[in-house]
């Protein structure tokens, strides 16, 4: 019946290391997207600086080489309409991977623009 001192510390360090360990999970992977506004979201104030944030149209404004140009709502909306604008975020193997050189964007980011264009794409 005889619990030791040291037993009790042991376990009590266990427990508050496992406690920890779980806390330090990131929001994001506990609860994916739960803060992310994808209500209504609108071309000028929503998307456009997504894509100005990871240098998309940096790389595909008017004067790219690269066959791409997203700058601007008719061009962009090609890339709407062939699906590759969101398989290239998406990663799912169905356009090449976007940002090209960086990592992948940030899920909220991408159920924005995933609402946008489920919301019909429309140039607000
Ligand atoms: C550093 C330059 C660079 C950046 C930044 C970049 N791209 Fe690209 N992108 C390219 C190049 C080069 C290609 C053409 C070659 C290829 O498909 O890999 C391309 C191709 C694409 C394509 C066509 C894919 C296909 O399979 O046909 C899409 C759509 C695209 N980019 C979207 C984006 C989006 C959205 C972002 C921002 C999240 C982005 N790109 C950021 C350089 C870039």
């Amino acid at each position: 019946m005889f619990v030791s001192v040291k037993k009790i510390a042991y376990l009590t360090i266990s427990a508050f290391v496992l406690l920890t360990s779980c806390a330090y999970n990131s929001e994001e992977e506990l609860y994916p997207s739960s803060n992310c506004e994808t209500v209504n979201m609108s071309l000028s104030s929503d998307i456009t600086p997504i894509l100005d944030n990871y240098s998309c149209i940096g790389c595909h404004d008017d004067l790219s080489t690269n066959g791409v140009d997203l700058n601007g709502y008719d061009d962009l909306k090609i890339w709407v309409n062939n699906g590759k604008l969101l398989g290239s975020m998406k990663h799912d193997g169905t356009a090449s991977e976007m940002p090209k050189g960086g990592d992948k964007m940030n899920q909220c980011d991408i159920d924005k623009v995933t609402a946008w264009i489920e919301q019909g794409a429309l140039n607000n």
